[in-house]
């Protein structure tokens, strides 16, 4: 192949993306370019296949690339380990309020020992709800069983009797989901149905005592209402890995609150799953090329 590479770990530019990709037959991307007729456009019709650096397909354009015919690649699977561990960790140091107690450790907050001050929220007897149990959704359950969890509850567009068995975690209405739980965790893709699903709505319904984490897409959360119901005390506290937009500007209203923990989008950063990600990707670019079957294809 002849490759055109962006030999940065920075997004490549738009206007340099659109000048780029013209002519070309297959493009690797990120998570960060949006890839919609635009682009496609700007290809022209020698592209045959768009592979993702990514789990995650939201940033392209499903029906374009359907009406053009060009195959779409992504790497599911090599970052559900990394993707369950790192939700646990930021559950964990939500609940637990560990970034918190670490400022107050370093900037003299930490006095004699005093039994109410930094008390959190422990899993142990709790309910667990997940939103959108899938592949990284189960690796979360059962990473967390063994913390003594009571109960796991689950919502999807339908039951998915197979993959909650092994947990074993209930299929339930998301208003049920949230008025139950002790802690949810969305793991759902974004897509139009799930655009904006954790609103002002469903925070309403949840104990004041719950702590909410998210680790899928910013777009999946009403970032207004989830300020709102932090600030007012609705829900005790929100663990984000990812926001919208990203970066999420320093000045953000989220950034001030003690009771939400916001990390940049590294849930699947290991050494190894990211460069499993990165191989399966070309992998996938090289399969779509030849014409052969593709390890990991999205089917339009
Ligand atoms: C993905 O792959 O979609 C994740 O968000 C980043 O690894």
């Amino acid at each position: 192949c002849h490759i055109e590479q962006w030999d940065s770990d920075d997004p490549v530019p738009r206007s340099e993306l659109l000048k780029k990709v013209a002519g070309i037959q297959g493009l690797y991307c990120l998570l960060s370019e949006t890839i919609d007729s635009e682009v496609l456009d700007a290809a022209g019709p020698s592209l045959r296949v768009v592979s993702t650096m990514s789990v995650g397909y939201d940033h392209v354009s499903l029906e374009e690339l359907k009406r053009r015919g060009i195959r779409l690649g992504y790497t599911p699977d090599v970052l559900t380990e990394a993707a369950a561990e790192l939700t646990v960790a930021l559950l964990l140091a939500t609940s637990r309020r560990l970034l918190e107690a670490v400022d107050e450790a370093k900037s003299g907050g930490w006095g004699s020992w005093k039994p109410l001050w930094m008390c959190g929220y422990g899993l142990t007897g709790s309910t667990v709800g997940i939103l959108g149990l899938g592949r990284i959704g189960k690796a979360v359950a059962t990473r967390l069983k063994p913390f003594g969890v009571k109960k796991f509850l689950y919502t999807n567009s339908a039951p998915r009797p197979e993959m909650a068995a092994a947990i074993p975690a209930e299929f339930v209405p998301l208003e049920e989901l949230a008025r139950c739980s002790d802690f949810i965790i969305v793991c759902c893709a974004l897509t139009p149905r799930t655009k904006g699903i954790c609103n002002s709505r469903m925070f309403s319904q949840m104990k004041d005592t719950a702590i909410f984490i998210n680790t899928s897409r910013g777009g999946v959360v009403n970032q207004d209402d989830l300020h709102q119901a932090l600030a007012s005390g609705h829900i005790a506290a929100a663990g984000l890995d990812v926001t919208m937009p990203e970066p999420l500007p320093t000045d953000h209203p989220l950034f001030k609150l003690k009771n939400c923990v916001i990390l940049p989008h590294i849930a699947s950063a290991t050494w190894s799953t990211r460069n499993a990600m990165a191989v399966l990707a070309a992998n996938n670019l090289l399969a779509g090329l030849r014409g052969d079957a593709m390890e990991k294809e999205v089917f339009l």
